[in-house]
């Protein structure tokens, strides 16, 4: 009994002299484990009679119990004090400047893509256009036959085609060659066609990833594109002019960019209209404002009334204009940069060069702010 008690007091107090969770796992090895001073007091209980191993088997366990919460509340108190420790010594003092650079602090930047998505989508932001997405895998559907491209229509050819391998339903699927098909899938979502069927409007950009088989200074593979599409009852190739108008004036920055629509043709729209931005050539050198040349930018139109029926809507009630233009493309003309092929190849001095701050982001002044 004595041995117990000697085994218990020393025991407890071992556990509260334990000052890290380091030397209380000492401890609990020392009395609870294989070898420890409470498993041997077990030990003894095999060569008992059974009337004595009754009686000192329970207070054996009864022990062991203790011991246990003793442990256990020791190490809550210690785990609590040891993420206060570290709490205080690893505090960061948010108000202090940051470092400046080239003393082993390398400050990142935003990409030109990442840089003009963000502000294609300030701009159109400002028009109540909000922002939408879709797979960059896409069934054949929604990428040509939704946009009145149906199968075996030449107009299929216009674009070089990625095809994967079909869905396990036979659905033929492509690395979608624009961003056109979130037209289908917006106006087909449920909560459109009730805001349509309320009266109300969709306004909606559509940055994302694109591909086509194409390798060149200034056509990748893989690409960028912002749709643009705006469904209503009343919308009218006059609002497709002033919107397009008014963000590339705001976007490029140049208050009197002189546009030039040009009759065109895509399946998924009629009439449809290329836009040129004025631009002029010096030395070999493109400054974009008023001069004597063009530069393509975009392509555009009113929806074509078998889209709008593809999409479960009546043509009859529902009318609008589309737009999609290259944001690689917008990217090199409004910030110089002569090779496409750049903006993939992770070159750090290149970003360094033609980076943005991630501090500041864009906004309207000079532009659509007049
Ligand atoms: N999808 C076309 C392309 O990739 C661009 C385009 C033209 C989109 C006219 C439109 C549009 O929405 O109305 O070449």
């Amino acid at each position: 009994m004595d041995d117990l008690s000697t085994i218990k007091s020393a025991a407890l107090d071992a556990v509260i002299a334990a000052t890290d969770l380091g030397a209380l796992e000492a401890v609990r090895v020392a009395v609870l484990g294989k070898k420890g001073s409470v498993t041997g007091l077990m030990k003894t209980l095999g060569a008992m009679a059974p009337e004595q191993r009754r009686e000192f088997g329970a207070k054996v366990n009864e022990l062991k119990g203790e011991v246990e919460a003793a442990l256990e509340a020791r190490k809550g108190t210690l785990s609590t004090s040891a993420l206060a420790t570290r709490l205080a010594s690893e505090k960061v003092d948010i108000s202090l400047p940051i470092r400046p650079e080239g003393q082993g602090v390398e400050r990142g930047s935003l990409h030109p893509i990442g840089q003009v998505m963000d502000e294609v989508g300030a701009i159109f932001g400002e028009m109540g256009f909000t922002w939408a997405d879709g797979p960059d895998i896409e069934d054949d559907w929604h990428n040509f036959t939704a946009l009145n491209i149906p199968p075996n229509h030449p107009a299929r050819q216009m674009q070089d085609t990625f095809y994967l391998p079909p869905r396990a339903d036979g659905t033929p699927m492509v690395l979608r060659t624009h961003t056109s098909p979130v037209q289908a899938r917006t106006m087909l979502s449920k909560d459109v066609q009730m805001r349509l069927a309320d009266g109300g409007s969709l306004r909606i950009i559509v940055p994302g990833r694109t591909y086509r088989i194409d390798s060149d200074a200034t056509h990748a593979p893989m690409f960028h594109q912002v749709e643009g599409l705006v469904i209503d009852r009343t919308t009218h190739m006059g609002h497709l002019k002033g919107c397009l108008v008014d963000f590339c004036r705001a976007f490029f920055e140049i208050d009197d960019l002189p546009l030039r629509f040009r009759p065109s043709y895509f399946p998924f729209t009629e009439p449809s209209a290329e836009v040129d931005i004025g631009c002029s050539w010096k030395d070999g050198e493109l400054k974009i404002g008023a001069g004597d040349s063009w530069l393509e930018i975009l392509g555009s139109g009113m929806v074509h009334p078998n889209v709008i029926r593809n999409c479960g809507l009546d043509p009859a009630i529902y009318q609008g204009f589309a737009f999609g233009m290259g944001i690689d493309r917008i990217a090199m003309l409004k910030y110089g940069i002569p090779d496409l092929r750049s903006f993939f190849d992770s070159d750090l001095r290149w970003l360094r060069h033609y980076g943005f701050s991630a501090l500041e982001s864009p906004s309207l002044t000079g532009g659509l702010g007049r």
